[in-house]
């Protein structure tokens, strides 16, 4: 009895002190945005923000300092940048979870965009890797403004003559995620049969051709209008979703990646080999899941993992030179070329915004700083 007592107490004082300590941290999330409003930059440049979570409406132009590079960063004259679905998941706090990392009742960052290309317009003392005038491409929180700092050993690469601002502005965080899907994680290899679920958007576009760059039979799953595009784009065969369900055609595959998540994780596992690999890239709308997003699917395949032969897990890319070097290359040789959905303005990125979050984006959407 005494212990019960004593057990009732200390969940109590627990949940007490968390909910103060959560009360501390709500009052005290805040941004540099009122600051920002309240300075008049010397050197001006403009950057999309947004100061409070919310719908694409949150997003503002709002006019701040250009930065100025220390020792080890190159200055960026951005000339396109392209948006990403983690857009809209830091724009909107959503899923909830993340708020923990990004600030509890308002954005700690308040800038958008990760993706970018442009031109080096002024290097650190110490950088050694770049010039001005250089043509680059690379990722950095922050990319939906006229210019941006990145530290030369970050992600930032030179962008090969021939590929375009917009083409190379569309690698970034799609690409990456496509490359490292397919080639670390499914470790696709030639000859293997590979289920790509959701192949027409950002970074679907870029697994088919990857997938087929690495010598695999690739089939992509995708609506009735996106079918050429999948096919022009290498596929081998194509699975149209709206007439069609994947998981019960009888077929096998040696990887699947899903970037839908929208099929029960026992009716993808029956469509994979059985040594064969299951890559969760994410899935769901602004609407769907928006406490913990495609975490808990996530948390069931490494539940199921253990008692399986089957390779099951979720993975979170990681933006890295030697990645965007290899799309140098492969964008240079032809072997992967981007596909463009949309192009807006800067002065449009809210619209970009809106766009992409319908989820139905082919390819990628583009914002360009003209
Ligand atoms: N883990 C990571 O590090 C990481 C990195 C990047 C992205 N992600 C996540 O991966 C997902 C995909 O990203 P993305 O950039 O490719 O998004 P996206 O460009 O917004 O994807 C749009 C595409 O999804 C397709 N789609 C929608 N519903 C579908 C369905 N039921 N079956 C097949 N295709 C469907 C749409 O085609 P239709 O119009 O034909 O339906 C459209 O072409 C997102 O959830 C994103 O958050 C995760």
């Amino acid at each position: 009895m005494n212990v019960r007592r004593l057990l009732t107490r200390t969940v109590l004082v627990l949940m007490i002190v968390l909910g103060i300590a959560f009360a501390v941290a709500w009052v005290r999330s805040d941004n540099d945005c009122a600051a920002q409003r309240a300075s008049r930059p010397s050197a001006p440049m403009r950057a999309v923000v947004y100061c409070d979570y919310g719908t694409p409406d949150v997003l503002t132009i709002a006019q701040i300092e250009k930065p100025v590079p220390q020792d080890t960063q190159v200055l960026v004259r951005v000339k396109a940048a392209s948006v990403n679905p983690v857009d809209w998941h830091m724009m909107r706090g959503t899923p909830y979870v993340m708020r923990l990392g990004s600030g509890l009742r308002k954005p700690a960052v308040t800038r958008t965009g990760v993706d970018f290309a442009g031109v080096v317009e002024a290097v650190g003392r110490q950088v050694s890797r770049f010039k001005v005038g250089d043509e680059v491409f690379g990722g950095r929180t922050g990319s939906l403004a006229d210019y941006i700092v990145v530290s030369e050993d970050r992600a930032i690469v030179l962008k090969p003559a021939t590929v375009t601002f917009d083409q190379a502005a569309a690698v970034g965080v799609a690409g990456l995620t496509a490359l490292q899907g397919i080639r670390d994680r499914g470790q696709v290899t030639k000859g293997q049969r590979v289920l790509i679920n959701g192949a027409s958007g950002g970074v679907g576009t870029f697994a088919v051709q990857i997938a087929k760059y690495l010598g695999a039979e690739v089939t992509a799953v995708c609506s009735t209008r996106n079918v050429e595009l999948v096919r022009s784009l290498g596929a081998d065969h194509v699975i149209d979703y709206t007439r069609e369900d994947f998981t019960t055609r009888g077929r096998r595959y040696d990887v699947m990646l899903d970037n839908v998540g929208n099929r029960p994780v026992s009716a993808c596992r029956r469509v994979i080999v059985a040594n064969g690999k299951y890559v969760l890239v994410g899935g769901g709308g602004p609407d769907d899941h928006r406490i913990i997003g495609p975490l808990g699917r996530a948390l069931s395949l490494y539940a199921v993992s253990p008692f399986v032969r089957q390779q099951l897990g979720m993975f979170i890319a990681e933006l890295n030179r030697d990645d965007l070097d290899w799309f140098a290359g492969a964008m240079q040789s032809g072997n992967v070329t981007p596909v463009i959905d949309r192009r807006y303005p800067l002065a449009q990125a809210a619209d970009a915004m809106r766009y992409l979050e319908t989820g139905r984006a082919r390819g990628k959407v583009i914002v360009t700083m003209e």
